[in-house]
């Protein structure tokens, strides 16, 4: 990677602007030969979440393969997420589950993963309640050192304001869904103002935007691939990645995004495209 591949948390932690995406890679074999391929291309951070269900095999993966690429744990970035049943009160068991179920004696990023509650209706206002309480339990774990550093995803700007208004340690990421189909100016516009990097996922439009016309025209005109095209405008703008492949050359595909740049043409042509279209969950209901 070039030395402009990662970006710099207001943690003053350095953070990858690729990350290796891990929604829906599932069971010990599919994780580690995905793990290997990541490692072997170069990714140095990993994207999973307590719903993903595959923190121990990430972790099991990781220690044993990074002896293999001559990497320690302190050359990686993991990132994991509160499940939304975990909320409010649970939120610190869960959060120490998590790091026992990596095998790993901290998380460098730990994110609330939803602004609602699950089994509460999504317009209860206790959904506020809870995710103050989650976040008073991240501040903790991070001041213990548990956490490095702690943050939120998909929280709208409504979401936002509110704990940034309440909280003690601000969040250092807010994570959520970007693509040409969905740039998010609201959103970005208050992560600059406050100094909260603003990450994406799901820039293949889960395997769908590669296929638009526009993205692939613009892929032929520059002898790339459209996968690579989507990744290269947000990391162009400055905004972290996480693509999730389960195929080890489409892994090494994603990850070539740092010799070659679109031209400003090019990136108001993709970004013209967006018409607020979400390839994901909505979470503008939730109270
Ligand atoms: N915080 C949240 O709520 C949230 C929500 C969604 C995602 N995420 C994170 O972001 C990561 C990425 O998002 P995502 O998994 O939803 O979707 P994505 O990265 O937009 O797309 C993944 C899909 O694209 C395919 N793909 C990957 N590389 C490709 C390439 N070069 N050419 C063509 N197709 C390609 C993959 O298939 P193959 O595996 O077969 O290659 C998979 O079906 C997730 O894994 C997760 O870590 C977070």
């Amino acid at each position: 990677m070039s030395s402009t591949s990662s970006v710099v948390l207001n943690t003053g932690v350095s953070m990858p602007l690729v990350g290796f995406g891990t929604y829906k890679l599932c069971g010990s074999e599919e994780v580690y030969i995905a793990v290997d391929a990541a490692l072997q291309a170069g990714y140095r951070a990993f994207d999973t979440a307590a719903v993903y269900r595959n923190e121990a095999d990430l972790g099991r993966a990781l220690r044993d393969l990074l002896p293999k690429h001559g990497l320690t744990r302190e050359d990686i970035f993991i990132t994991s997420k509160l499940g939304p049943k975990d909320q409010g009160e649970r939120a610190m068991e869960a959060a120490l589950y998590s790091v026992s179920e990596l095998g790993m004696d901290y998380i460098d990023l730990y994110l609330i993963h939803w602004p609602g509650t699950q089994g509460v209706a999504v317009g209860d206002p206790c959904n506020q309640g809870n995710r103050a309480g989650s976040w008073v339990a991240l501040e903790e774990l991070h001041a213990q050192g548990k956490l490095r550093a702690i943050g939120v995803s998909n929280y709208t700007p409504a979401h936002m304001k509110t704990l940034l208004q309440s909280c003690r340690t601000p969040p250092a990421l807010l994570q959520v869904e970007f693509h040409p189909r969905l740039c998010q100016t609201e959103l970005r516009r208050v992560c600059e103002e406050q100094g909260v990097c603003f990450q994406a996922y799901s820039s293949l439009g889960k395997g769908e935007l590669v296929k638009h016309p526009v993205v692939m025209e613009v892929a032929k005109g520059c002898e790339r691939t459209p996968a690579q095209v989507l990744l290269r405008w947000a990391v162009q703008q400055g905004v972290p990645v996480l693509p999730k492949s389960s195929n080890p050359t489409r892994i090494q595909e994603n990850m070539e995004l740092f010799d070659f740049s679109l031209d400003a043409g090019t990136v108001e042509r993709l970004t013209a495209l967006d018409d607020k279209h979400k390839y994901c969950w909505d979470p503008s209901e939730v109270a």
